[in-house]
């Protein structure tokens, strides 16, 4: 059995990875590996076989006897280690949740629902660097991909709404705390049910402004009862990162080029942060190529894949099945908001949610193991 070793697997994602792992009898194919950058020497858990002690994420020795390595490790770790693993001659697979080595030449970004073809094509022209794409971008291509497939995207303007998990655990949690000091702050007054309204949004707001220090440590301000319209880095030209990486990803996860500006297919809208758990959710607005009947274009979608669900566009399903609490845990990607909207025929709605800890993050690493392994 190939030796695959396993690094930030105690991780948020990791720990997720480590759960889809198990449920899918993953262990059972492979000789795992357990890494640590803090813990070496440490017990390993119980999957281990013949390695119940934790080895040093950092020795290059160690990681270069595994067939494959997988790391959910982060961005940093990738940078420290992976090009002294391939100076140090290791030809392995290396399969990352960073995004450090996403667009170099020589990566593919892992999707295979998707782009099976881009991945088969790059092994069988002997890649060895599977990267997991940006957790909206997958989710968004689990739920319509179909119609990048069917050549009818003539470009699309994605909105998000993502949720406190895509910056770390860290900031899930202080997301609930600042939901619960700001409850308190209102505590009595809610209970009173003659209280004033704008007496509680009042304090619910001075609360808010008042937020400093440990409070706002990793959103930089307040995030309950309020958004963040920026993610990741300022790029300097108007354009947030993680709205780059939108086009970006999405030409190259479709094989097709990926230049800003100059994308085959043009991806772009605004990022914004919600308070909502560990779920992406995304307002799609395509102009196709064509004018295409809105029930051909739900067939299609809801054929595309095992996980894709297409949510009638109606309140009561809406309600039920397209939002991130509906969705959480679950490997579904519903895309809902199916219409045609006022400026044309061509001008395609939706409305697309995903886990982003699944398909966002692990799922695809395994699947990228399970292709390595047939
Ligand atoms: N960059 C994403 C976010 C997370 O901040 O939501 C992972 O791709």
């Amino acid at each position: 059995q190939p030796l695959v070793g396993l690094v930030g697997w105690r991780g948020m994602v990791g720990s997720v990875l480590m759960d889809r792992m198990e449920a899918e009898g993953d262990f059972g194919l492979i000789e795992p590996v357990f890494f640590s950058t803090s813990n070496a020497g440490g017990k390993a858990p119980a999957q281990a076989k013949n390695e119940g002690k934790l080895k040093d994420a950092f020795d290059i020795a160690a990681l270069s006897k595994c067939d494959i390595v997988i790391t959910c490790q982060g961005g940093d770790y990738t940078t420290e280690v992976f090009l002294k693993l391939r100076a140090a001659g290791w030809n392995g697979h290396w399969i990352d949740a960073a995004s450090t080595l996403r667009m170099k030449d020589d990566a593919v970004i892992i999707l295979d629902p998707v782009n099976l073809p881009v991945i088969k094509n790059a092994l069988g022209k002997g890649g060895r660097n599977w990267i997991g794409g940006n957790c909206t971008v997958s989710c968004m291509l689990m739920g319509v991909g179909a119609l990048y497939k069917a050549g009818l995207v003539e470009w699309m303007s994605s909105m998000t709404y993502q949720a406190a998990s895509g910056g770390g655990a860290q900031h899930m949690r202080e997301l609930l705390t600042q939901f619960g000091t700001l409850n308190s702050e209102v505590r009595a007054l809610l209970d009173d049910p003659k209280s004033a309204i704008l007496e509680i949004d009042r304090k619910v707001l001075a609360r808010q402004q008042s937020m400093s220090g440990a409070e706002t440590e990793n959103f930089g301000v307040p995030l309950g009862g309020s958004l963040i319209p920026w993610i990741d880095k300022d790029l300097g030209n108007g354009v947030s990162r993680e709205e780059w990486k939108a086009g970006a990803e999405t030409n190259k996860i479709l094989g097709q080029g990926e230049g800003f500006g100059t994308q085959a297919t043009p991806v772009d809208g605004f990022c914004v942060r919600v308070g909502a758990m560990r779920c992406h959710s995304q307002a799609l607005t395509f102009k196709l190529k064509k004018d295409v009947p809105l029930a051909d274009i739900e067939a299609m979608i809801a054929a595309d894949n095992a996980w894709v669900k297409v949510v009638p566009n109606n309140r009561e399903a809406t309600l039920k099945d397209l939002t991130p609490v509906a969705v959480t845990g679950t490997l579904t990607i519903p895309v809902g908001r199916i219409r045609k909207m006022a400026m044309g025929p061509e001008y395609l709605g939706a409305y697309t949610i995903g886990d982003q800890l699944l398909w966002g993050a692990a799922e695809p690493l395994r699947r990228m193991l399970r292709i390595l392994l047939d």
